[in-house]
């Protein structure tokens, strides 16, 4: 039985095919009667064409099943594609030039009455959509993105594969550390009251790789982190992730920044200009408040301490006698903000942990401000130059700690830039962030963690820092930058037993406790390590980028809510008695 199978793909008619018999396959898109003629558009993942479903020509006993085609029946139609009438044309659409006039029909398979049409899903509950996740694949919308993750993930292998780049396998059981985010664990029958963890980076195996010999890895590595969601991430994600042998930081920055270059030329057909720029760790929290700006509009942050190092107004004095800085950011055209809108903004900047915001409006003739009156006239005018403010200009300082004034400007930029409509969404704007702190404080655990992770190699002139000054310490690490979103992170690893082991010291490790949990990578560096690096660029954060969306479920076939659920297959679930028993384990109420 084989006289219904597919000849051709529905997208695919045209012009071309006018005369041929063809029989196509998929679903009904929507079905209409006119007369005694039914109209069905049918669906496949290449697109829509219109068949024309004719008493005369099917016969009554064909026309008997057509009548039965409601939305969603899967079938096979054969039949001459043929020009549509005169005045039927549709030109917003792909095949609206023809029409398959039908033979012959197969009903494949029934449907029931979907729980929201398949074009209109997004007007329904995103719960009942996830629940029946493989309807909403049928949209339109989800078949380009999960088409476009395709395109990336081959544009990406054929990159890597022409580079010498060789795909290799890690494990996915594997030992439970103690760094990073919380690991999700496997519970062993064979040795009871043992666990495995699922992987968060394959970070270790690839590194073992390259003291293994094979100088060039990468995998389209699925990782597992037990950490709050938020709209760009998942518990479950995919990394490309990529390590290198005798490679510095520039091998790996130009290897990598050409496979970007080449991907989004390939997918998006976008040109970018090369070398991507580079900021410092520090010149991104200086100019922009964020350490993966967003570049693609101005309002860059500027300093005005050392204009106010005399000033007799209380909150300037005592943020330089504090050591702190005076920073601020001109809203251009800004200054027809309402009293409403400049609140508003205040009590953002007091919500994420500024003392306040100070604020003047630069009007023709005078500078509405609450505070103007005691900054002398040379202050004002040192401020104004430093921020480039001109009349219309609306002019926002925070006072306070580097680190928190930085952020407070940082995030008020991005959220201007959007509400004001700065940002074009055309732009593909890349963007390197390099010298990161080795090292941050972590006042909850009492202790330093490594800001990207234990392995990443201090800068040369900087290792004795990590027992003098470890806070101080800058890596040998890079983040690529698209838009605002970190798209990836790597670094330069230790390949020196002796220097991963201050390392585990300055992170508060005992000699013991490094011993215990890294033993073998340890020993490994003393046979033979290569100098290498790498990097893991996040898949799925790359394809929604691309693809345009604000959520990274929408790239993710069967994605999981921010609650880390699975709401079509109802996971995680309770498991039997029986298991638990096989595995010696026995829950708390
Ligand atoms: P890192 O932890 O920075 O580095 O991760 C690399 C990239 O993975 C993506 N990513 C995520 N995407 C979706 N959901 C998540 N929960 C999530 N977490 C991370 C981000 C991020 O930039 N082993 C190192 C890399 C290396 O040093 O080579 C690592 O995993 O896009």
């Amino acid at each position: 039985m084989t006289e219904w199978k597919r000849t051709h793909y529905c997208g695919d008619m045209g012009k071309t095919y006018v005369g041929q018999t063809v029989t196509l396959n998929g679903w009904v898109n929507r079905r209409r009667d006119l007369g005694q003629v039914i109209f069905v558009d049918l669906r496949d993942r290449s697109g829509i064409v219109q068949v024309v479903l004719d008493p005369e020509v099917l016969g009554p006993e064909q026309f008997a099943l057509a009548e039965r085609l409601r939305s969603e029946y899967v079938i096979s139609v054969q039949g001459k594609v043929m020009d549509r009438p005169e005045g039927q044309v549709n030109v917003n659409m792909k095949t609206g030039e023809v029409e398959l006039h039908v033979s012959k029909l197969v009903i494949l398979s029934e449907a029931k009455t979907p729980p929201f049409h398949i074009h209109q899903a997004d007007d329904v509950d995103e719960s009942l959509r996830l629940k029946y996740r493989y309807l909403h694949l049928r949209s339109k919308e989800l078949q380009d993105t999960i088409m476009l993750r395709h395109r990336t993930v081959a544009a990406v292998r054929s990159y890597l594969d022409g580079q010498g780049f060789l795909d290799i396998e890690t494990p996915i059981l594997i030992r439970s550390t103690p760094e990073g985010a919380r690991d999700y664990i496997v519970p062993s029958r064979v040795h009871p009251g043992e666990f495995y963890a699922l992987p968060q980076s394959p970070q270790l195996f690839k590194q073992l790789l390259m003291i293994g010999g094979f100088d060039r890895y990468y995998q389209i590595a699925r990782c597992f982190r037990d950490e709050d969601l938020r709209a760009e991430r998942q518990p479950e994600f995919t990394q490309i992730d990529v390590e290198m042998s005798f490679v510095d930081r520039e091998d790996v920055m130009n290897i990598m920044e050409a496979m970007i270059v080449h991907v989004l030329a390939e997918v998006k057909g976008v040109k970018i200009d090369t070398p991507i720029p580079r900021l410092s760790y520090q010149e991104a929290m200086d100019r922009f408040g964020s350490d993966k700006p967003d570049t693609r509009f101005g309002m860059e942050i500027g300093d005005v301490t050392k204009h106010l190092t005399q000033s007799e107004f209380r909150v300037f004095a005592d943020a330089v006698r504090a050591g702190h800085v005076i920073r601020g950011i001109n809203v251009k055209g800004g200054a027809t903000f309402t009293r409403r809108q400049i609140d508003q903004l205040s009590e953002q900047a007091v919500a994420m942990g500024a003392k306040g915001l100070m604020w003047f409006s630069l009007e023709e003739n005078q500078v509405r401000s609450p505070i103007a009156k005691f900054l002398s006239d040379a202050e004002m005018q040192a401020i104004q130059a430093e921020l480039d403010g001109d009349v219309g200009d609306l002019l926002l300082l925070v006072a306070g700690p580097w680190d928190l004034v930085s952020e407070v400007l940082g995030r008020l930029r991005l959220a201007l830039g959007k509400e004001l409509g700065l940002i074009d969404d055309d732009l593909y704007n890349l963007l390197w962030v390099v010298d990161w702190p080795l090292l941050v404080y972590d006042e909850e655990a009492g202790r330093y963690m490594a800001a990207h992770h234990p392995f990443t190699a201090p800068l040369d002139e900087d290792i004795d820092l990590l027992e003098q000054d470890p806070g101080k310490a800058r890596a040998k690490a890079y983040d690529l930058v698209l838009n605002g979103v970190e798209l990836g992170g790597g670094s330069i690893r230790i390949t020196d037993r002796k220097l991963q082991e201050r390392m585990f010291a300055a992170l508060g490790f005992t000699m013991e406790e490094a011993h215990d949990q890294f033993g073998y990578f340890l020993e490994a560096f003393e046979y033979g390590a290569p100098p290498h690096g790498g990097i893991a660029f996040g898949l799925d954060r790359l394809v929604m980028l691309l693809a345009k969306r604000s959520s990274i479920r929408d790239v993710i076939a069967f994605p999981k809510t921010i609650s880390a659920s699975d709401l079509m297959i109802e996971a995680p679930s309770r498991v039997h008695q029986k298991q638990l028993d096989e595995l010696k384990i026995s829950l708390k109420d």
